[in-house]
């Protein structure tokens, strides 16, 4: 609790472009998780290294994500936006969670083991403690709630355990933390392929919406979606490239399904892709301007990773103290 609040803590590796997917489906939902939520949303840098990064690259893409976040409106003031290589208790409480994580559970983890079969090169320690690093980062904040999608829920497994076993042996240190299951939003699928989640790694540039792309772009990928011979804008399981854009279209203009079917009956495929096309283009746009605004004011975003840094490392600070207490190291001298 922090102010008589709960903790919310989320991570995200500045790889890959953000898709419309990310922003219907979570990051537009988190704006409104600050009044009622502690929110800590980490610039996981650290996770980044397991995979060989290029720096300039590396370094470019993570300010443009923690830019991103406030240009898609999470006020910095009211969520912790910030790198975690800069607040250094991440990695000194990964070493000490390293030390009651057994080699057993890690070799279980099934993205360790989709990881190392695509990167056979480089099968690095780190890449076989990244849940340990994961579970550090949600632990000292001592987090109650952590909002993760399936991919992530093993590891957010794997967390609780060690804080039970931590707390097994040493009191009550950590506070065991649950995933975070609010209103989700839509689940957006692939333009080309809507049995398919939208993911930012698709090969096929045509099945997602990058988040800075461009209206062009934007209008171009929707007229080429993938639909169905039906001729009907129904809103049913056996017309899934419909249906998605009708979801689509919905969460952008915040319109219900009946109200979506109703306007566009009688209407042709080609129009209706235009509409959607266009209904994201008028979400999107604020976000791109307004990134583009803020990457340009360096003093403002500055300030804001060196607030919200101090802020997270006052917190993180507090609970590595008291692991060190637990523990047994000898108390530091002032
Ligand atoms: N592993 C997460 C991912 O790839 C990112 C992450 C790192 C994270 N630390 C976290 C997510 C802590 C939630 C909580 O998506």
């Amino acid at each position: 609790m922090i102010d008589g609040k709960k903790v919310l803590f989320s991570g995200m590796q500045a790889t890959g472009n953000l898709t419309l997917g990310n922003y219907l489906g979570a990051l537009k939902n988190w704006l409104t998780l600050s009044d009622e939520y502690e929110c800590f949303y980490s610039v996981v840098d650290l996770h980044s290294i397991t995979v060989r990064q290029e720096p300039a690259e590396l370094r470019k893409r993570a300010r443009n994500l923690l830019t991103l976040y406030i240009a898609a409106g999470l006020d910095p003031k009211k969520n912790c936006i910030y790198y975690q290589s800069h607040v250094s208790g991440h990695s000194q409480l990964a070493w000490i969670l390293n030390c009651f994580t057994y080699m057993g559970e890690l070799n279980r983890m099934t993205q360790f083991k989709d990881k190392a079969a695509k990167h056979t090169d480089n099968i690095n320690a780190g890449l076989f403690t990244y849940p340990v690093l994961m579970a550090a980062d949600i632990l000292l904040f001592q987090s109650d709630v952590v909002p993760v999608g399936k991919d992530q829920l093993q590891h957010l497994e794997i967390t609780r355990d060690i804080a039970q076993r931590f707390n097994g042996i040493y009191g009550e240190v950590f506070t065991v933390p649950e995933p975070y299951i609010g209103k989700t939003g839509a689940k957006i699928m692939s333009l080309q392929d809507p049995l398919k989640k939208m993911s930012k790694s698709d090969e096929n540039p045509n099945a997602s919406i990058l988040l800075m792309d461009d209206p062009d772009t934007v209008i171009r990928k929707f007229k080429r979606a993938v639909t169905d011979s039906d001729a009907c804008i129904c809103y049913r399981d056996e017309q899934p490239g419909i249906k998605n854009l009708l979801d689509i279209y919905c969460t952008c203009t915040n319109k219900s399904t009946a109200e979506a079917v109703k306007e566009f009956e009688g209407k042709g495929y080609g129009e209706f892709k235009l509409a959607v096309g266009e209904a994201v283009v008028a979400v999107l746009k604020p976000v791109q301007e307004e990134f583009s605004r803020l990457s340009k004011d360096k003093a403002y975003i500055d300030g804001v990773i060196k607030e919200n840094a101090q802020k997270a490392d006052y917190y993180a600070n507090k609970t590595l103290r008291k692991v060190e207490k637990k523990i047994g190291f000898p108390e530091r001298i002032r």
